[in-house]
Formats: C-alpha cells, structure tokens, sequence
C-alpha cells in the first residue's frame, strides 16, 4: 500500500478495509510509516470518524503490534477495570484488593498521570519501597498468590498505540472517539483479562465533557472488547464534582486506606462498592458482597499483601507537605459548586502532576477538601487546603480556582446528582 493513498482515502470519507489497516498499523509501529504521516490520518480520523469495523480492525492492529498477556493457565477468573480518568480518582486502590478478595484475579497494568488527571502509578510510588516495574514472571507470581497486581505495563505490549498516543497528544487529535476507543482497548486486549468494567466518565473533569458522548465512547469500547472476546460492561459516572475528598498523590492513598478501613468517603466507597460488583458479576459471581469485605477487614488484608508484594511497607508513613494553605468560606451557607476541573489543575499545579512525560511529581502536593456540594458552611470554616513544596505554587493554583467554588444562601436546596448514571 501506498501510506499517501490512506491518507487520501480518509481525508475524502472513504473506509479502509482489514488489510489496508493491519499493514499500516504495522508499517507505522516498524517505521516505515513517518509520524507526520500518522498524524495527517489521525486528523483525518478525528474529523470523518471511522465505522465499526474500522475501528475494530484498529484495535485488533495494535494489539498486535506486541506481545499479548495469557492467563489461561491461572486457576482464577481475571478482571480487570479501566477508568477513562478524573479528579481524586483514586479507586483502583482500594478496588483492586477488594474483588482480589473473592478469589477473582486483577491483573491492573496502569499509568502515570499527564495533565490535570491524576496516574494510578504515580499515587502508589507514594508508598515508600514500591514498585511499580514488575518482570513477567513476578506479576504473574503474585497474581496467583496475592490476587491482585497494580503495575507498569511492558513497553512491548500494544507499541503501536504508545507511538500513536504520544503522536495524538502533540497533534491535537486526542478527543476522537475511535482513536480513545481502540488505544484503550488495544492496551486491555492486549493485557489478556478475561473481563472487564470500564468507568467511563462524563463532566468537567473528564475526557468526556458531554454525557453524550461518552455514552457513545462507553458503547463503542464494550462493542470492541465483545468482539475480541473479553467480556465487558460500562458504566457512565460523574467528573464535574471531584472524587472523594483527596485530590493528589499521597493523600489518595491515604484516602484509598480509610476506605480499606471500612470508612472514607461516601462516594468512593459507592464507586468502587459498584464497580467491584460488576466485575464479580462478569466474574461469575453475580451474588458477592464486597461492601461486607471493606467493612469487615478482608479487603485490607489483601491490600497489604499487595503493597509489600511489591516491595512497599503497608505501615510507614507517607510523605508530608512542606507547605500548606487554607481557603475558608467567606459567608455561611451551603458550598453550591465544586468545579473538577479547576480543582484538578490546581492540584496539578501545586505539583501533584505533570507538564512533561519526564517530569517528577511531588507526592505530598495535592488538595484536600473539607466539604463537598450540599454541605452547610459557615463563615471562615475551611473549605479546602492546598499542599506544596514550595509556597510559591499556591498563587498560580488559587487562579485556576477563581470562580471554581461558590457558596449558596443558607437553606438552598442543591440538587444532587447521581455518581452512576443509568
Ligand atoms: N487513555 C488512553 O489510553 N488512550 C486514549 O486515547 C485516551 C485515554
């Protein structure tokens, strides 16, 4: 084929059939196709969308690209879940160990944060001595003995998308649903669970702004892992408000414990209570009750073994802030808002994320909140605290937080809105 000819194909809304997508997504991964000739289709793509089949045939492309995970030989059902990223997301935390509990296998290859979303891996590396880098046959160890393995994926697994990726994400072409579609299922096809929960998010904080749309990218993707034989459902949560009470690193795996402990907030704990039962349920175990394992300790257990799996110590203390700054309300009344988004990249900006791949994040930067939407305030109680390394960041995080909050005349009702939509 001739990679021009693709181009042309699809910049005048033609389709590309089976064998014209294999050979590019292959010639693309080996070289021969250059970037700025993926990024003229990746535009392409994003502006005259693919149909079913091309996106299956995508996906089934970069898969197999790299190596393809197997399980086969595990005496456990695998599941596994993704969320598609938010604020105070920190629910494979405390999910991860939780569904390890009923004897069903998770085997969670995660990432790092970029932006104003927060990276699993990154939270975790909070936890002095873990590690987040396992060799195949240590994750493979500790998925038969502990249950659960929250860790990097190998470069080697679905290649074609880490190119294409860091490709779209400098060309301005990540918000095309086929695209997201078949990077995020690549990387779990490629993963080898035999299924999966997607939380696929919609709001302010999220990828998805519009309910419809993600929607639409939620269909796509359980279509995509039906097609290639993992059995997988969606569910289509709410970003414009954060997640819990914890927006950065170290305090989210604080968070994620108290959860672990039977207690945190009433979000997270519907969450990941809601999630863990769907992958049970695709794990034949429709009758499960992981709200009894939070609270009866069960899933901490497996947390802990978890952790020093991977070389982490469970009891030592996690990294403080050098720095901290409260906001406190102004008036009394109810706090009406909460704008994920702002609260996101203030938190990113206070350095709990990053700019760039290479960069570092501070573990103890972050936000923590002290009342969520509905809560009765009164004049000068705390709304939330911003921490930092160096007190020079709270400026530049208190702007993205301009008109993020506001409070509501004592007795006005607001209106609440459902964590998981229908
Ligand atoms: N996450 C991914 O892995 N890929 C996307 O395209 C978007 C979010």
């Amino acid at each position: 084929f001739d990679t021009v000819d693709l181009i042309h194909a699809k910049r005048d809304r033609h389709r590309l059939d089976t064998a014209q997508i294999d050979w590019l997504i292959d010639a693309y991964t080996r070289g021969y196709v250059a970037d700025e000739q993926m990024s003229a289709l990746a535009m392409a793509i994003l502006l005259n969308g693919m149909d079913a089949a091309e996106i299956r045939d995508l996906t089934l492309a970069m898969v197999a690209s790299g190596e393809r995970l197997d399980f086969s030989g595990l005496a456990k059902p695998t599941s596994d879940k993704h969320s598609t990223g938010g604020v105070g997301d920190k629910i494979t935390l405390p999910l991860a160990p939780l569904v390890a509990v009923f004897g069903v296998a998770v085997p969670q290859l995660s990432g790092r944060g970029l932006g104003h979303t927060g990276g699993t891996l990154d939270k975790l590396e909070s936890i002095p001595g873990w590690r987040a880098q396992l060799t195949p046959a240590e994750f493979h160890a500790q998925l038969a003995d502990v249950g659960a393995v929250v860790c990097a994926a190998s470069a080697d697994l679905a290649p074609a998308d880490r190119k294409l990726y860091a490709l779209r994400d400098a060309t301005g072409t990540v918000e095309a649903i086929p695209l997201i579609a078949s990077s995020i299922m690549s990387k779990k096809i490629a993963e080898g669970t035999a299924s999966l929960v997607l939380d696929v998010k919609f709001g302010s904080g999220a990828f998805m702004k519009d309910y419809d749309r993600a929607r639409e990218l939620a269909e796509t993707m359980v279509r995509l892992g039906g097609d290639a034989g993992v059995a997988t459902r969606a569910l289509l949560t709410d970003m414009n408000v954060p997640l819990g009470l914890a927006i950065g690193n170290a305090n989210e795996v604080r968070e994620s414990v108290e959860v672990l402990a039977g207690g945190g907030p009433a979000d997270v704990v519907e969450l990941t209570v809601a999630l863990a039962r769907e992958m049970l349920a695709l794990a034949g175990q429709p009758d499960a009750d992981p709200a009894a394992a939070l609270a009866d300790g069960r899933a901490m257990d497996v947390w802990r073994r978890m952790i020093a799996a991977q070389g982490g110590d469970p009891d030592a203390a996690l990294p403080t802030p050098r720095e901290s700054h409260t906001v406190v309300a102004e008036a009394d009344g109810v706090l009406a808002e909460q704008d994920a988004l702002a609260f996101g990249v203030a938190a990113w900006r206070l350095g709990a994320g990053r700019a760039r791949k290479e960069d570092p994040v501070v573990h103890a930067a972050g936000i923590d909140l002290h009342a969520k939407p509905g809560d009765s305030v009164t004049a000068g109680a705390p709304l939330f605290t911003l921490h930092a390394d160096d007190p020079a960041r709270f400026a530049r995080a208190l702007e993205s937080l301009n008109g993020a909050y506001a409070i509501a005349p004592a007795g006005t009702r607001i209106p609440e809105r459902p964590l998981v939509a229908a």
